[in-house]
């Protein structure tokens, strides 16, 4: 469905800065453009289905950072499609914006062409009629290489779209040795890079074709086998801006993440919402991950809360279980995969998720509840059923 006409409001607590954006933005676009002054000492502006523009442009500083929890906290129904300039560069708060759903980030000084563009784009996504809730972003990164991070990512990716009815997306930010076309079979008809290098002209509704589509609706974005992506030949900017706009199109977006600290990895890590670290059980994975957590606490100001520990191929007779790698990571958040040699080996051969190979196996189950526990709406078909209910369960079925 389309929209005849398409508003824009700018809001802030400076009115100065109003007008002159105001008379900026009227001059990039044909739209309506009206402004709004926001008082500091209150966090909220009242938008109701009413008064809601369809484009807000948020002009954002240190005293009205609260109105951003104010725009995550909206109905998606009176949602604008936000954007954001700012003179604060404070990936935190790129973070926040995106949780509110923001479209894309400027900080000043502001190219005008730039804005510009920003904007025609957003207007005629604007025109779409459609869902305004950002998309939740979580990175699976490995504490070594050989953990099973790919494998996490691939089959919790894969969980979420069979099992729920959000969308989903797996990005493969191994762009060198990346292996999730083969962990699902698929080759890819457009790359990443691709998708970053157009991702100025790419829209709401052009982004998806450049996703290859597995048989469950996953969509993966990742790289051919025969290309390398060489260390920094990816902007981060575009990055950014991919990111921005496959939140806004996908429920749920999965990132495989290489071990490796770079600005791109550091520019992804610190929009997540979720990160997993993978870690098997041995010391060697426990100095990384310390190591990892730490940096991620440190320099990427992580709360603690969003980090989860996935102990892949968890064996509970070793003698370090749970409770110690919790307090060696010195973490709360911990959780077990186990291990399943013989499936995994044999659904990796094959290109079929473990959903799919070994619908029933313990990996698969404990795969699910990793979904659930990571706030994937799990259909009640697929959660594991108690003791009891197993036991009428299966007087009545065939
Ligand atoms: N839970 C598991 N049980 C058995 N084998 C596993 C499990 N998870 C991963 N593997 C195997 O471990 C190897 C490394 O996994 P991979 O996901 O590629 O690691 P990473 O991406 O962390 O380097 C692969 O051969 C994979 O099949
Ligand atoms: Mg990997």
């Amino acid at each position: 469905m389309l929209k005849d006409s398409v508003s824009i409001q700018i809001i802030g607590s400076d009115i100065t800065a109003l007008d002159h954006q105001s008379s900026i933005i009227s001059s990039l676009v044909d739209n309506e453009v009206s402004v709004r002054l926001i008082d500091e000492n209150s966090s909220a502006i009242t938008l109701s289905q009413a008064n809601s523009p369809d484009i807000l442009i948020f002009l954002l500083e240190s005293a009205n950072v609260p109105t951003l929890d104010y725009l995550s906290s909206l109905p998606k129904s009176i949602r604008p499609a936000l954007l954001v300039i700012t003179s604060i560069n404070d990936p935190k708060l790129m973070r926040l914006a995106m949780q509110a759903g923001a479209r894309d980030f400027f900080v000043e000084p502001v190219d005008d062409s730039e804005l510009q563009r920003a904007l025609v784009k957003l207007v005629s996504d604007c025109q779409y009629i459609g869902d305004g809730t950002p998309g939740i972003l979580t990175t699976v990164i490995n504490a070594k290489g050989g953990s099973g991070g790919s494998v996490i990512a691939c089959n919790l990716a894969h969980v979420a779209a069979v099992t729920s009815d959000a969308n989903v997306l797996l990005i493969d930010m191994d762009l060198q040795f990346g292996t999730q076309s083969l962990l699902l079979d698929l080759r890819p008809a457009h790359t990443i890079v691709e998708a970053l290098d157009d991702v100025n002209q790419l829209d709401f509704a052009a982004i998806d074709g450049y996703m290859s589509k597995h048989i469950s609706e996953l969509r993966l974005l990742s790289m051919l086998d025969e290309h390398i992506v060489l260390p920094g030949e990816i902007s981060v900017e575009s990055l950014n801006k991919l990111l921005m706009l496959t939140l806004n199109n996908y429920d749920r977006v999965f990132i495989d993440l290489p071990r490796l600290i770079d600005p791109v990895s550091a520019s992804i890590l610190d929009k997540s919402e979720q990160i997993l670290i993978i870690v098997q059980q041995n010391l060697a994975n426990m100095r990384d991950a310390k190591r990892l957590i730490k940096i991620l606490k440190a320099e990427f100001n992580v709360n603690e809360q969003d980090i989860l520990v996935v102990v892949n191929r968890y064996n509970e007779n070793s003698g370090l279980d749970l409770k110690n790698i919790e307090s060696t990571l010195e973490i709360s958040n911990v959780t077990a995969i186990p291990n399943d040699y013989e499936r995994v080996a044999a659904a990796t051969n094959l290109g079929k998720p473990l959903f799919e190979y070994a619908r029933h196996a313990e990996i698969t189950h404990s795969l699910i509840e990793l979904a659930m526990r990571l706030g994937v709406n799990v259909s009640d078909d697929f959660k594991k059923r108690g003791f009891f209910k197993s036991l009428f369960g299966s007087r009545n079925s065939k």
